[in-house]
């Protein structure tokens, strides 16, 4: 396990891709590879490389945990130097566009225009948040858990006051996962947020 480096970015984005439908592949989700790592991987490692770990094994990076300390700080640059290359990129969806194109896709080119902004009042309590991708070879050897370990350990000594993640409904493993490594479930119906306090 080490600090991502500019040079792990292409195994970020395959990462992501090959984790994004509810933990699993979701290569046939997307006509470009790199949209899911677009949103919810590069980003992370360029702006807030400090809080980028990745684990490895003999054939190279196989996962990672990525984070921003200040979520809102962090939505407003990519406001400012990281959506606006995107949009011009990819188009939001519309009612004309391929009929093939998966609901997946979809959303994330929705999410490039219109980005997602976290609760403010989960932000309150819990200012920062991540996302964490093990490829399956990783999966279920302890790594999960070194890698929450670490990033708690570095935000705690950056000073956050608590970190927060969301979960699809369909993603049960990852919930029972968060559960067991000491994360609380804020009681919200409609999606499964995730919590962890660094104050006490
Ligand atoms: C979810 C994920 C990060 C978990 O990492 P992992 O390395 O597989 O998990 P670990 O082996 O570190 O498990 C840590 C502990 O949690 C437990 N655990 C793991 N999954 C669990 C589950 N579904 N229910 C209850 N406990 C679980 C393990 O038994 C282990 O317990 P222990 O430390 O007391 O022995 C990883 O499986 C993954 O990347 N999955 C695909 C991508 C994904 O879903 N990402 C999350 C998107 S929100």
């Amino acid at each position: 396990m080490r600090q991502s480096r500019p040079g792990d970015l292409e195994d970020l984005y395959r990462i992501c891709l090959l984790t994004a439908d509810a933990g699993d592949d979701a290569t046939r989700l997307y006509s470009d590879p790199q949209l899911p790592g677009h949103i919810w991987a590069a980003p992370y490692a360029i702006f807030e490389p400090s809080l980028a770990f990745v684990a490895e094994d003999t054939e190279g990076v196989g996962g990672y945990v990525l984070a921003a300390f200040d979520t809102v700080a962090f939505e407003r640059r990519l406001e400012e130097e990281w959506w606006p290359g995107l949009r011009s990129r990819y188009a939001e969806p519309s009612a004309e566009m391929p009929q093939g194109m998966s609901e997946a896709e979809r959303h994330a080119r929705h999410l490039i225009h219109h980005p997602w902004r976290a609760d403010r009042d989960v932000i309150g309590g819990y200012p920062s948040h991540l996302h964490i991708d093990l490829l399956p070879k990783m999966q279920g050897r302890g790594v999960g858990r070194r890698l929450i370990e670490t990033l708690a350990a570095a935000l705690r000594g950056k000073g956050s006051r608590g970190l927060h993640l969301f979960v699809g409904s369909r993603n049960q493993r990852a919930q029972g996962f968060y559960r067991h490594v000491g994360f609380t479930e804020l009681p919200v119906s409609d999606v499964h947020i995730f919590v962890m306090d660094f104050t006490s």
